[in-house]
């Protein structure tokens, strides 16, 4: 089973040991341009997950590319770029000025004011500029993600990452005033567990392409649960940032638990949530069967 990180919750060059702890790094989002972010408070903790409005912020495609991207190699591990803009056309250059990578679009970051052209449009424009793996990022926002897991499908997306963030606010205690000085929030951790199970569940029913589950997996059950549910990579978030073992712990009690419910490896509990009470499994497509 592939274990990532989220893109945005380690850094490779600070933490090499944690990222080849894992089967492929995945960098945070690269702009064109480079990006300051936003103003700070940009992290605040919650009851139940964490809200972020980090804002994009990196050192831009030309210096990521000359600088980041070539100490990045020499540590030697697969290398997942995720690749963020403000039209399709940002998008596809910098998928062009990239070799021997995955590549992550970000189509759902919630802390940037640009609208962005359409998801099915963004993946359009970089299929047509790169070979390369592509994994389409989707909000879990929209009341149907399998309709833009669809289009992206269709415009030739490799596979799917779900999820990013869900907008989120917390106000301070005593003021009463938001608690991130940009208003609202990118909300990661435990509380967007379901919502990336119902992500993940109804993607892999609507699509043929290989799923990154993410958002809230702390534990190896829950990394379990987002494989039943038609993922078959998982990728951790917020979790490395209190607990930079998590890796090795949640493949750990991922054996752990699937051999616990019989399965000889974690693929093979793949899409058992789509199983009907016979025994058979429910009308899902090839990804999951
Ligand atoms: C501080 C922080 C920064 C993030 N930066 C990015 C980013 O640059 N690009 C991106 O696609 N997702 C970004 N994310 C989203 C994560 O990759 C992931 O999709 C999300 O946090 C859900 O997983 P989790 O609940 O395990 O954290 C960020 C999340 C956090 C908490």
């Amino acid at each position: 089973m592939l274990l990532l990180n989220g893109s945005g919750c380690l850094d490779a060059l600070i933490a090499p040991d944690v990222a080849r702890a894992l089967d492929a790094f995945v960098t945070k989002t690269i702009t064109p341009l480079p990006r300051d972010g936003n103003a700070p408070v940009r992290i605040a903790e919650t009851e139940h997950g964490m809200l972020n409005a980090i804002g994009l912020a990196n050192p831009g495609r030309e210096k990521f590319l000359d600088e980041v991207l070539p100490h990045l190699r020499e540590l030697g591990f697969p290398l997942w770029v995720s690749v963020g803009g403000f039209a399709a056309d940002e998008y596809a250059e910098t998928c062009a000025a990239l070799d021997d990578v995955t590549i992550e679009l970000n189509l759902s970051c919630p802390n940037v004011d640009e609208a962005p052209e359409s998801a099915a449009e963004i993946v359009g424009a970089c299929r047509a500029a790169t070979d390369l793996p592509l994994y389409a990022k989707l909000s879990p926002a929209a009341w149907d993600v399998a309709d833009t897991a669809r289009a992206v499908e269709a415009a030739g997306a490799d596979g799917l990452s779900l999820v990013n963030t869900i907008r989120g606010l917390s106000l301070d205690e005593r003021t009463l005033r938001p608690t991130l000085e940009r208003g609202s929030g990118g909300y990661s951790g435990p509380a967007l567990k379901p919502i990336a199970l119902a992500a993940v569940y109804a993607c892999a029913r609507a699509t043929t392409i290989p799923i990154v589950g993410m958002g809230g997996v702390r534990t190896g059950r829950d990394a379990l649960e987002l494989i039943a549910a038609g993922a078959s990579a998982v990728a951790l978030g917020t979790v490395l940032f209190s607990d930079p073992d998590a890796p090795l712990r949640v493949r750990t009690e991922l054996d752990v638990e699937r051999s616990a419910r019989g399965f000889d490896s974690a693929h093979d509990a793949r899409g058992i949530a789509h199983w009907t009470d016979a025994g058979q499994r429910a009308d899902v497509h090839a990804n999951v069967l």
